[in-house]
């Protein structure tokens, strides 16, 4: 055996074990070896919330925490937000390589020609509540689309994955303008094919109407906010293993859909620890309200009693290479749309808090979420619809790192495995023998 080994000894038996290293990890099967009697059913690595454990080999997207890198299929994320396209970038994923000028026609093409969809879909839109919150609207539509596309469930054929790929990467930005005009109580705008992704998806959310906040009633036509968002689209397609992705992976396990796996993903993105921060942002910032007002702010950080929306990351323990991008991305915004005000507050927040000692010592920098929310708003969209925007631009991420699961013979349904810490056997008492607990035998 090569040196890429791990020595254990168990001092319960004094047995050693030899396990082999492979890309910088053991096999946690691989401990299930490791036994203190015959009927002990082997030693288990306990991980809550993975906070070490590698649980798939990807190709797809690679992050360095340390150093703020993030790159897709090897391109680094700088590159494709200056260089490429949206639409590009999910060829690049899907496939793993830049498409010639042929192949990306093709695709665009693709994408392009789904963006319909089924009159009944509208139905079911129609029903919500005039408020509802337009993720609980995306995250049930998505789902329903299943239902259209039955054969979506045929997983294994790799033409069907490709027509599912299209079709939800097209029919997200029309099910998030079609929930947005909904709630404004305004027609829904039907896709016009002949516009680009991200003007497409513009002009279905604000046509005929004044984008909220914004000087110019026609500033959702200005190619430099097609561009904007087609940028912050690139910045969100994928960031491999995380809450939504991990759920992506899990539903898709179970050889379900990919509409009602990607409901999932986007359940998960909702929370606002994931994909709803850049909502929150925006709700602190108004909350603060002034810069005068910041210390205090942060002084209740402090205590414990807040956290900083759009501060922090399990990974990144540097800046945010997608913060920074973001960051040069708003002045260009706020040429067209005017400057939102609260970017003041999030600059002085930032610089406060990079200068206090809680924050660096805990290696809380500013991550992706914490600027996009104040170039979303300048641009013209709700608050309500922040983690929406998040979830069109994750759909390539998820639906690719969805195949690769499935495709891995590694791979099997997910289902982890728990260390029980409840009761022993006991038997079942009839309700009318049942006494009241006291203090120390509370319900759970
Ligand atoms: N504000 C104040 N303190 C924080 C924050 C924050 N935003 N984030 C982490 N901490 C503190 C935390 O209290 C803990 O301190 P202590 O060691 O004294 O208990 C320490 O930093 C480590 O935090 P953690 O909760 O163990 O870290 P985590 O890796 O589990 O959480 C996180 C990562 C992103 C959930 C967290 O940083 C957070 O809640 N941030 C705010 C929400 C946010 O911006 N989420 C978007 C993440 S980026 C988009 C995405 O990919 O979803």
């Amino acid at each position: 055996m090569s040196n890429e080994t791990l020595t254990i000894t168990d001092n319960r038996t004094g047995r050693r074990y030899e396990l082999p290293i492979e890309h910088g990890a053991i096999r946690a099967t691989d401990l299930r070896q490791i036994k203190a009697s015959p009927d002990d059913q082997g030693l288990m690595s306990y991980d809550p919330a993975y906070m070490n454990t590698a649980w798939c080999q990807s190709r797809i997207t690679f992050t360095d925490g340390d150093r703020g890198l993030l790159w897709y299929r090897g391109y680094p994320i700088e590159q494709l937000a200056e260089k490429s396209t949206f639409l590009e970038v999910a060829y690049l994923l899907w496939t793993g390589e830049l498409p010639t000028k042929d192949e990306l026609h093709t695709w665009v093409h693709g994408v392009r020609y789904h963006t319909m969809i089924h009159e009944s879909i509208k139905k079911f839109l129609d029903g919500f509540r005039h408020d509802a919150h337009p993720m609980g609207m995306l995250v049930s539509t998505v789902a329903a689309l299943a239902t259209f596309y039955p054969e979506a469930k045929n997983i294994r054929d790799s033409e069907c994955r490709r027509i599912q790929f299209y079709r939800l990467m097209s029919k997200m930005p029309t099910l998030a303008a079609f929930a947005y005009r909904h709630s404004v109580g305004m027609p829904y705008v039907y896709p016009d094919n002949r516009l680009g992704y991200t003007e497409n998806f513009l002009n279905m959310m604000f046509h005929g109407r004044e984008p909220q906040g914004s000087l110019d009633p026609e500033s959702h036509h200005s190619p430099v906010l097609a561009r904007a968002l087609d940028v912050l689209f690139i910045l969100h397609a994928d960031h491999e293993q995380n809450c939504s992705t991990a759920a992506m992976r899990t539903v898709g396990s179970a050889h379900t859909d990919p509409y009602t796996a990607v409901s999932a993903a986007a359940a998960a993105l909702y929370g606002p620890l994931h994909g709803g921060a850049n909502e929150a942002v925006l709700r602190m910032l108004r909350e603060i309200g002034t810069t005068a007002d910041i210390p205090d702010f942060i002084k209740a950080v402090k205590r414990g009693e807040r956290r900083l929306a759009g501060f922090g990351h399990r990974v990144y323990k540097s800046y945010d290479p997608r913060a920074t991008i973001i960051k040069r991305w708003a002045d260009r915004v706020f040429e067209v749309t005017g400057r939102n005000p609260l970017l003041d507050i999030a600059l002085e927040l930032e610089k406060i808090a990079l200068d206090d000692e809680y924050f660096t010592s805990r290696k809380l920098y500013p991550n992706v979420d914490f600027y996009s929310g104040i170039i979303y708003e300048a641009m013209g969209f709700p608050t309500d619809i922040f983690p929406v925007l998040f979830a069109i631009p994750r759909t390539p991420g998820w639906l690719t790192q969805w195949r690769e699961n499935l495709e891995d013979p590694e791979q099997k349904i997910t289902r982890p495995r728990q260390i029980y810490l409840g009761h022993g056997r006991r038997d079942y008492v009839p309700l009318d023998q049942r006494e009241e607990l006291t203090d120390e035998t509370t319900r759970v």
